[in-house]
Parts: C-alpha cells; structure tokens; sequence
C-alpha cells in the first residue's frame, strides 16, 4: 500500500551517506593509525601496571588531588589497569565507527530454519563483511589489537604472585619437639604427672611460647594439647598406651572437622565433643570419631617424662593437626 494511504507503512532506510574515510584514504590511514595509537597506549599501560605492582610497596602513601592521601600502590593500579581497559574499548570503537562498514542492511523475516542458499549467502557476506572491516588489510591496527588483547591478561597474571610465597611444609610441623615440656595452659607452669588427676581434663602447650610471641595464636591453633588420665587397662589402642605415660594420654585439641577446640570430655566414657558440630572422639580408643562429621581421628601426641620428673613431649604429631589437609597431607 502507498505510504501516503497508510500511516503504518515501512518508510524503508534512509540513503546510505558516505563518511570521509569511505571516500579519502588519507582520512582512512589518519584513522588507522589513531586506532593503532590506543592499542599502542594500551599495551603501554598494561607495561606500567606490572612496573607499579613491583615498584610501590605496600603502604606508600601520596596526596593525588582531589583524593586526598591513598595508597599509591593502588592508585597506580587502578589508574594503568583502567587506561589499558579503556583504550583497548575506544580503539575498537573508533575502528568500528570509522573504517568498518556502516551500511545498513534490512532483512526480510524468514523461517528460522534457514534454507541452504541462505546459509551460503549469510558466509558470503560474513567473508564479505570481514574483507570490509579491513581486518586482513589493515596490519597495523589488527596487529596492535592482538598485542594489547595479549598483554592485557598479564595484569592478571602478576596479582597470582600474592598467593604465595608456598607454604612449604609448615603445615606438617607445630612447636612440639622431641624433649619440650608439657605447660599448663592456665598457669603456665611445667606439668608433672601427679598433676592430671583421674577424670580431668587438662589443656596444654608446649615450653617456650609466650602469649606476647607475634606468632602466638598461630602456633597455638596447631599446638594445643589436652591431657585426660585414664587406667592404662581401659586404653584399647595399643599404639595409644604404648604413646602415654603411666595412663596419661596427650591429644591435640583441634577438632579435625573444620578445626574448632574440643572442650568437653565425659569422664565416665571417655568421649570429648567438639562444640561446634557435636563431633565425638573416642579418647580411650585411639582419638576414633565415633560420632558427627570429623572424617579422621585426633592425632596423638607421644609423651613421657623427663629425668627432672616433668612431662615431655617425643617428638611432634605425626600426623598434620585440624581439618581438610589431611587430604592433602
Ligand atoms: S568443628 Fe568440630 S565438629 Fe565441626
């Protein structure tokens, strides 16, 4: 129907208008190489947010108007990570505004399955399209497009450094050693064996920690001991008895599900129960979960007494204390 009869009529697209690059290839190569000057400043910030990852330390501090006094690590940081972001997205736009094609094609509405010599055209005009985006000719700003595409992950790359440094094996060790004596955890007097009564539970740790140590609440999360007395004949584990001294059996006390201290001990089974998730362990049969989610026994700690009558240690755990590393282990 004539658009003058009907208010609904398709107006059809507006004459396509050349821009100055379609018809200058001056125009075209000052284009190409703005296009290529962005990617370049990319690659350039991307250079210098690795140069200020190594360069700033940590808590350098600077005035940048009008923010005031912040870090200038990451102010470095964020300002080269944004640069190289944001040149890499206004080369692609100026490429895409300027040197690709901008006629406006219209398409008629076809059944979704496209018939065979469609498809052929759709690839037709996709090798077409690509041949006037001047991807293949235009070298130079393709080539510094894939080099700022490239380098830009290594931002990323470099923070991967703060995840270390490796933990070595510093997670198989605590502060128990062969000959340290066993310290009440409350009076932080030396123990001896007449102090743990039957029925007691007693909390230790080993000799030369102080509370002031910088490091005191990491080494005591590993190094926590409790100590109950049982009757030598109702340990069933011989591995146990053979590690206790006249009765005493020492345990680390960090639940090995996911690492709460153990608290409470039942005296007349010999159960102690982590308060967190209701995990029960057998003290008398080797530290074995008998109840709740801990997937592995309490690790032992060997004990005996020294010539001055103090208790002492054997040596360490032989197994890793606590949750999830055992996996690992
Ligand atoms: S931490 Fe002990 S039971 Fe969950």
């Amino acid at each position: 129907m004539e658009a003058a009869g009907n208010p609904f009529a398709d107006p059809g697209l507006p004459p396509h208008e050349h821009r100055q690059q379609d018809i200058d290839e001056r125009a075209a190569r000052r284009s190409e190489r703005t296009i290529a000057l962005l990617f370049t400043v990319s690659m350039l910030a991307t250079v210098a947010f690795i140069a200020s990852y190594v360069a700033f330390p940590v808590d350098r501090i600077i005035y940048v108007f009008p923010l005031g006094h912040i870090s200038a690590l990451n102010f470095s940081l964020g300002l080269t990570l944004g640069i190289a972001l944001f040149t890499i997205g206004a080369g692609a736009v100026h490429w895409a505004r300027t040197l690709m094609s901008d006629v406006e094609v219209a398409d008629e509405r076809h059944p979704i399955e496209a018939a065979p010599e469609v498809k052929a055209k759709v690839l037709e005009d996709f090798a077409a399209g690509a041949a006037e985006s001047g991807f293949g000719r235009r070298k130079l700003a393709r080539n510094t497009l894939f080099g700022a595409l490239t380098l830009v992950p290594l931002a990323g790359l470099v923070l991967l450094r703060d995840l270390g440094p490796l933990p070595q094996d510093k997670l198989r060790h605590t502060k128990w050693g062969k000959g340290k004596r066993l310290m009440n955890y409350n009076t932080m007097l030396a123990l001896r064996p007449e102090d743990i009564a039957v029925g007691s539970l007693t909390f230790a740790m080993p000799e030369g920690m102080k509370e002031s140590d910088h490091d005191f609440q990491t080494q005591i999360a590993k190094a926590a001991l409790m100590l109950v007395r049982l009757q030598p004949e109702n340990i069933k584990d011989k591995r146990e008895l053979d590690w206790s001294h006249d009765g005493i059996v020492a345990f680390s006390k960090i639940c090995t599900h996911v690492g709460c201290p153990i608290n409470l001990y039942e005296q007349q089974t010999h159960h102690v129960l982590c308060p967190c998730h209701q995990s029960t362990f057998d003290l008398s049969d080797g530290g074995r979960v008998i109840f709740g989610p801990a997937g592995h026994a309490l690790p032992q700690l060997r004990i005996g007494v020294n010539k001055d009558g103090y208790l002492e240690a054997k040596g360490d755990f032989a197994e890793p204390v606590g949750p999830a590393f055992w996996e690992r282990g």
